[in-house]
């Protein structure tokens, strides 16, 4: 019946579109968008079904994906097809990101255009170029309080200097990921002046209350995101009058996706970055895109119909173009951006792995490998079509977001337990070189996040300055160490500028009125091309950080068995110093890998013969894969020493 509808809705909308469209040659558009139609349908009618405009709405969506699918290039269109017949592209271990700020690492475009080369001597091939669209000078959040959509900031350069950069990336098999703040606009957006101004259609695109009374309902359970930056959920807008929704800082207003035309504004421009070239699109706080009173409003159901139905869409149009889902919620919602109940991914097809991140920071202040291993065991299998992105460190703090229960299945107390990693990584307990800051402080709740640059937190800051060899090693271990991580653990792994060369936490913001207040600037430094230029010098710590790295990369996309096919497994060990895991190729054909990391100052030592080790591994002499050599044994047992890793095989 909803099919038979679906069907004559869809017959209706072609006999009505716009005849200038109509005139396209649109043969790949008709098949997808046949295939695609019901389930568009079926998602926004459960979205959008009530309304009375909905033929109406539904003709305009119809309509936005064939003008942009006419807009889309020969050359992008040939792409979707190639990847439309090799659909599992993404999941090859081939793929290794980094994410930078343009402006941080290169000054702008051309000059990040200009540094492709750098990316390709350590062995990246996407990038994910953190937002560079127009913002208000000042009330920019980093990039993500957007004023116009369709326009690069000046201080990055031009839309045209963007194709250029896309041009030269895909030249040499560069991905390129860019963002869409999806959940929000700055309060500047063209959408946001008209509001204030009166206009009524627009004040639909926000959420806008005369007075406190629905504001208050929400209050209720909406937590904070920035307490100390901006406390509360709604800002009192002179101009307009009224009350509107600010869940970030209270220049960012929140899209209203319960009107239709919000939805069709923000896929159209999904589809005019995906056609200038963006291989992947970051979705940025997609947990949030639903409020409901007496929630927190986050992960609610609507919000993932909301990212299934711009899937959807995005396959009709572009169905090269992969989502990623920021979502930094607890583990288990995580999962569910893939695409719930979807046997292949419905929703976006990668997520930030931020519980994998937050547990293996866990481990290296406890120097114990616990809680990673519980709190992993405890997540489902992601879907079959679907992969992390596996990173330690990003533009963003650093939160604590695991599960109460794990940590209790540890012999932690929750509360305890996080105090604890806080001042650790705060420099406050007195056993800790780590020099982080926190972020996200909120007084009533206790909850604290942690900002401070991957080397700054693992000690290289301090052991510098004290001159002090032995610590300047441990240091630069772990950096080794938790990028040994994200490379072999299955999925994307995503560097951070300046991490391979071991850049310290920059507190230059601090003399910025307009950043000083927010930490996270602690960690989104200027890139030091100087220091940078060490890495060609031997015995620098930049040489050996970047080339080990450079080598990792190397032997990753050499190993199949670290593509991302749900072919690893956890191993328990009773140590509980180390964390280990195999990787096995899926097609069984080739060797299966071991990694074993040692999270501790001094050396472990495991057992080979225990038997998920042996059966991954089988018999013969074993190798690590990156320093090509066998590792020492010590009375039949492998001994890994303090802060190591290997990568095992036979
Ligand atoms: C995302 C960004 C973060 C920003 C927030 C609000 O989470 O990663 O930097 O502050 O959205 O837009
Ligand atoms: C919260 C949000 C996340 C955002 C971050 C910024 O963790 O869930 O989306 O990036 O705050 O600090």
């Amino acid at each position: 019946m909803y099919e038979q509808v679906s069907h004559s809705l869809l017959n209706e909308i072609m006999t009505r579109l716009n005849p200038e469209i109509k005139q396209q040659e649109l043969r790949h558009f008709y098949t997808r968008l046949g295939a695609n139609f019901y389930s568009i349908y079926s998602l926004f009618h459960l979205l959008y079904g009530e309304r009375r405009d909905f033929d109406e709405q539904a003709q305009c969506l119809v309509e936005i994906m064939a003008r942009q699918y006419i807009n889309r290039s020969e050359k992008l269109k040939r792409k979707d097809i190639e990847r439309e017949k090799d659909h599992n592209w993404f999941l090859s271990q081939k793929w290794v990101g980094m994410a930078l700020y343009a402006d941080g690492f290169a000054g702008d475009l051309k000059g990040l255009t200009d540094k492709v080369h750098y990316f390709q001597e350590l062995g990246i091939n996407m990038i994910h170029v953190l937002p560079i669209l127009q913002c208000p000078v000042g009330k920019s959040d980093g990039g993500y309080a957007v004023s116009d959509y369709r326009t690069v900031d000046k201080k990055f350069g031009s839309n045209e200097d963007l194709c250029a950069l896309s041009d030269a990336l895909k030249q040499q098999d560069i991905l390129l990921t860019l963002d869409v703040v999806v959940n929000h606009t700055s309060d500047e957006h063209e959408w946001a002046k008209r509001a204030r101004n009166g206009e009524k259609k627009y004040q639909d695109y926000y959420y806008v209350f005369d007075n406190r009374k629905v504001p208050d309902m929400f209050e209720k359970t909406l937590p904070e995101i920035f307490p100390e930056n901006s406390p509360g959920n709604f800002t009192y807008d002179e101009e307009m009058k009224k009350w509107v929704m600010t869940v970030f800082n209270n220049y960012q207003w929140d899209l209203n996706y319960s009107n239709p035309a919000v939805f069709i504004e923000m896929l159209d421009i999904i589809l005019f970055w995906a056609n200038q070239g963006a291989d992947i699109i970051r979705l940025d706080a997609v947990a949030f895109l639903w409020k409901k009173i007496g929630s927190a409003s986050q992960n609610e159901r609507e919000a993932h119909l909301i990212l299934q139905l711009m899937k959807d869409c995005c396959q009709v149009t572009a169905p090269g173009v992969l989502f990623i889902a920021e979502a930094i919620v607890a583990p288990v919602e995580i999962i569910k951006y893939f695409g719930e109940d979807a046997i292949n991914a419905k929703e976006c097809e990668i997520a930030y792995n931020a519980t994998f991140m937050a547990l293996m920071w866990d481990a290296v202040a406890t120097k114990n490998a616990s809680l990673l291993y519980q709190g992993l065991r405890s997540l489902p299998d992601k879907l079959a079509r679907a992969t992390w992105l596996n990173y330690v460190r990003c533009h963003d703090d650093i939160g604590l977001g695991f599960d109460d229960a794990d940590i209790r299945a540890v012999d932690y107390d929750p509360v305890n337990h996080r105090k604890f990693l806080i001042d650790y990584y705060t420099g406050r307990f007195s056993d800790s070189d780590a020099r982080g800051f926190p972020f996200g402080q909120n007084h009533a709740t206790g909850d604290v996040r942690i900002s401070g640059s991957l080397a700054s937190l693992v000690g290289l800051e301090v052991a510098l300055a004290s001159e002090d060899p032995a610590r300047i090693e441990n240091a630069t271990r772990h950096i080794l160490l938790l990028h040994s991580l994200i490379l072999s653990f299955g999925g994307i792994p995503l560097l951070y500028y300046g991490d391979e060369i071991g850049t310290l936490n920059d507190i230059d913001f601090l003399n910025d009125a307009n950043k000083a207040h927010d930490t996270r600037w602690t960690h989104r430094p200027n890139f030091n091309w100087k220091k940078a230029e060490l890495r060609h010098q031997s015995g620098t710590i930049e040489q050996q950080l970047f080339n080990t790295i450079k080598k990792m990369i190397c032997v990753r996309k050499e190993t199949h068995a670290f593509a991302d096919f749900n072919n690893r497994e956890l191993i328990h060990v009773e140590n509980p110093h180390l964390f280990v895991f195999s990787r096995f190729d899926h097609s069984r054909i080739l060797g299966s890998i071991v990694v074993v990391v040692n999270f501790d100052a001094h050396p472990q030592h495991l057992d080979l013969n225990h038997s998920q080790i042996r059966s991954a591994l089988g018999h013969g002499d074993i190798k690590d894969l990156i320093s090509g050599t066998t590792p020492a044994m010590f009375n039949g047992e492998l001994v890994i020493p303090a802060y190591h890793y290997y990568w095992l095989s036979v």
